[in-house]
């Protein structure tokens, strides 16, 4: 297991990467240079706190899932943190930002796509972090999938107008959790829907094109194109570095007021951006387990014996064994956050209550 754990790892290290979008020269003549490479180091310094070695494998009070988005997190949530913990455990609206209640008393698990900075909520030394991490590039994809497939569900009003007062209806009249509440999809669906209707409305509803080589990534009178979306600044701002920013807490989503300033300086010189990374890099390593979507099955063994036996222990349920085999999909390609119940055929809800 140990080595097994450290081949993960260093894979994991491997993966986070991050993407400098522009070359700048090492200094350009000063242009807020010095400014910002005070205000990411000064962020640094002060998000460097260390936990003991020994002390970070162990299961503490409360587990913090940090979900970084279509990295097939959903699958841990349903398959084993809802096993492992009873829904009076599970911290009331984790996933909702605006109604999530951290002083819960007996609460034990956060699942969430806030970043990093949810931390500062949360009793710091009392708390166990976790995630998965994927392939970035394969990440995009399945964002940019996403994104078209949330989006296409309004495609059954007959316009923009009526797609939204629908869901303003729905959202406020169901207790559940939408997509559209949740970030980063409440930017990235309502953007790629308006481009959808806009689209729909040009080429006009009738006139259905059916070329016979269609490549589903470039179908331009129907979905904004793959390259479109990924050179879009709303893609720039919260998909490209998207992991990374989670795990320094940096998104635009973030409880820290400094991030915004820390997250366009290294935008705007990008060599800052090394910095960052090695933030990300410690962080990684002071979490109880990291799993990678690649090593689906290894990353689910590790994950029982990592999290799932020491919660059991923790709760006085010593009964996992952990020589049986974990029943795990082989699939070569592992259906991320699978489709899920839907309230009224257009709203994608996250967590049943
Ligand atoms: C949108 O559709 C609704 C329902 O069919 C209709 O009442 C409304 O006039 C439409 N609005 C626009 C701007 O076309
Ligand atoms: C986050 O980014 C999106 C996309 O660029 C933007 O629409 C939104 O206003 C940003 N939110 C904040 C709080 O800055």
């Amino acid at each position: 297991m140990a080595r097994a754990a450290l081949r993960l790892g260093v894979r994991a290290l491997a993966l986070l990467v991050f993407v400098s979008v522009a070359l700048l020269p090492l200094v350009s003549s000063d242009d807020g240079y010095r400014h910002c490479e005070g205000v990411v180091r000064g962020w640094a310094d002060a998000s460097s706190g260390r936990v003991k070695d020994g002390d970070k494998l162990s299961l503490k009070d409360l587990l913090f899932f940090l979900h970084i988005p279509r990295t097939g997190g959903r699958t841990y949530f349903h398959c084993f943190l809802k096993k492992l913990y009873t829904n009076a455990q599970e911290c009331p609206r984790s996933y909702d930002k605006l109604r999530f209640d951290p002083s819960h008393p007996d609460c034990k698990l956060v699942v969430s796509h806030d970043d990093y900075s949810l931390t500062s909520k949360l009793p710091r030394e009392r708390t166990s972090v976790v995630t998965i991490l994927r392939n970035p590039v394969d990440r995009v994809f399945s964002t940019y999938e996403f994104s078209v497939e949330v989006a296409a569900r309004f495609l059954v009003h007959p316009n923009l107008t009526s797609a939204k007062l629908m869901t303003t209806r729905v959202l406020t009249k169901s207790r559940a959790v939408s997509t559209l509440d949740i970030w980063p999809w409440k930017y990235l669906v309502p953007w790629m829907r308006e481009d959808l209707f806009a689209r729909r409305d040009a080429r006009g509803v009738y006139k259905v094109h059916s070329s016979k080589k269609v490549n589903a990534y470039d179908v331009d009178d129907m979905v904004m194109p793959l390259h479109r979306y990924i050179n879009d600044p709303v893609a720039h701002e919260i998909i490209h570095n998207g992991a990374t920013f989670q795990i320094t807490g940096l998104t635009n989503n973030s409880y820290f007021d400094g991030a915004h300033e820390v997250r366009h300086c290294v935008r705007k010189h990008p060599d800052l951006g090394r910095i960052v990374l090695e933030v990300a890099k410690n962080r990684l390593d002071q979490m109880l387990y990291v799993g990678l979507t690649e090593d689906h099955e290894e990353s689910a063994r590790l994950f029982a014996h990592m999290v799932g036996a020491q919660v059991l222990s923790q709760s006085g349920t010593l009964t996992l064994d952990l020589k049986e085999d974990l029943p795990i999909e082989t699939d070569s390609h592992p259906s991320m956050e699978p489709e899920d119940e839907e309230t009224n055929g257009h709203l994608h809800t996250w967590l049943a209550e």
